[in-house]
């Protein structure tokens, strides 16, 4: 029996090789006059920040100083820009890194309170913000049709998501002709957050029957592309199977949640300097394995054609292996298993995982497996 559900998604999606190039009649349709593009800063160096705002004559700036992992003080510095060119819409261009800074920066320019208040909950944004086109640049982060943005406190080094009604962007341009350019190590690492996501939606306690078939979608795409589009960049069928899964995990788990995989990624990610993406695929083939009976992620695999979860945990190994990811304890330095189980067992997003695990569990699940 199909349990009550509710599903919200207000961002507009075009999808397809090529539709960045509407940027300009789909801001214009929207009787937007007056943007700034914030991108990365490899697209202004190789031109491609230039070809859009020449594109798109109502970009009268380029906001690009963004560090993967962006940073409050550039949010902050973003949102003075968007202050000062008064603008009635932003454009941004680049990864997951890019469009959360974007994200928190189109509300920010509409607060006169800093940063760190709304990233450490003190205060909670008015209902207003500017309208925001994403143009991913990545096949990961699903941050295209999210209401998250994660960020870093260059003071604490806290990274943490906010969550936010006013982050969903307007409208989403996912143009896999953008992801072209990714480099393989990229590819794979942010291949393997969107395939997190998915698996996480799916055994998440809070799944749903929209979200399970969005992800279930979402994974038969990603299996089928991530090592094609890793071995050959070039191969825009390879990208665009890559792109539209990212996009369907991220319409999963942006209702959903994620679960332990991402909170272990937080500890994993700053003790040990991993992208987001490789922390993710760090634990992810252990949690298929502690999940697969109560996550129903032994069904779901066979659904996929494999032959159990074991199988599908096998599988994601053997691509992290391929794509020279740090898989074991040893490669990141042999840490304290305990305090790291501490830490992830204390992140809020463990509680979203179907198998509760104690500390100690985690720490001899970690000595066994990694
Ligand atoms: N908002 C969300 O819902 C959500 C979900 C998951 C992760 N995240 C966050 O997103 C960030 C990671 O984003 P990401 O994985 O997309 O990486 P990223 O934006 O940090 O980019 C990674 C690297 O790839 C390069 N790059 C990006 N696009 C490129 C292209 N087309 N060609 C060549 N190089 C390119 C960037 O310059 C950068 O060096 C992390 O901070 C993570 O925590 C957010
Ligand atoms: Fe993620």
């Amino acid at each position: 029996m199909v349990n009550n559900f509710a599903y919200a998604m207000p961002v507009k999606i075009e999808f397809g090789a090529g539709v960045s190039k509407k940027l300009f009649e789909i801001t214009k349709n929207a009787g937007l006059m007056r943007g700034i593009l914030i991108c990365d800063k490899m697209f202004e160096a190789n031109g491609t920040a230039a070809q859009i705002a020449k594109n798109t004559p109502s970009i009268c700036g380029v906001y690009c100083e963004i560090t993967p992992n962006p940073l409050l003080c550039e949010v902050e510095a973003a949102a003075r820009l968007l202050r000062e060119k008064r603008v009635d819409y932003v454009a941004a261009l680049g990864g997951g890194s890019s469009l959360d800074l974007a994200k928190f920066a189109c509300s920010l320019a509409l607060s006169d309170r800093p940063a760190e208040e709304y990233f450490y909950k003190r205060a909670v944004f008015a209902n207003r913000h500017i309208p925001l086109f994403a143009m991913p640049t990545t096949a990961g982060t699903g941050s295209e049709v999210t209401p998250v943005s994660v960020c870093n406190d260059q003071t604490t080094g806290i990274k943490a998501p906010l969550s936010h009604p006013n982050f969903y962007p307007h409208t989403a341009l996912i143009d896999p002709e953008l992801t072209l350019s990714v480099p393989s190590f990229v590819t794979a690492t942010t291949g393997l957050d969107a395939m997190s996501h998915a698996l996480e939606a799916i055994w998440s306690v809070n799944h749903q029957p929209i979200c399970d078939a969005l992800a279930a979608e979402a994974l038969s795409s990603i299996f089928r592309h991530l090592e094609q589009a890793y071995d050959d960049g070039g191969n825009l069928e390879a990208r665009t199977g890559m792109s539209y899964g990212a996009l369907l995990a991220g319409l999963a788990f942006g209702q959903t949640k994620t679960a332990a995989v991402h909170a272990c990624s937080y500890p994993f990610s700053s003790r040990f300097h991993l992208s987001h993406g490789e922390a993710c695929a760090f634990t992810l083939d252990l949690f298929v394995r502690i999940n697969a009976e109560a996550g129903r992620i032994d069904a779901l695999s066979k659904k996929l054609g494999f032959e159990n979860a074991e199988a599908m945990a096998d599988r994601i190994f053997r691509l992290k292996k391929k794509f020279g990811l740090k898989t074991t304890l040893a490669d990141i330095g042999s840490p304290d298993v305990r305090s790291l189980a501490e830490e992830c067992v204390a992140h809020p997003l463990f509680q979203n995982n179907p198998v509760k695990l104690t500390v100690e569990e985690l720490a001899a699940y970690f000595k066994a497996f990694l």
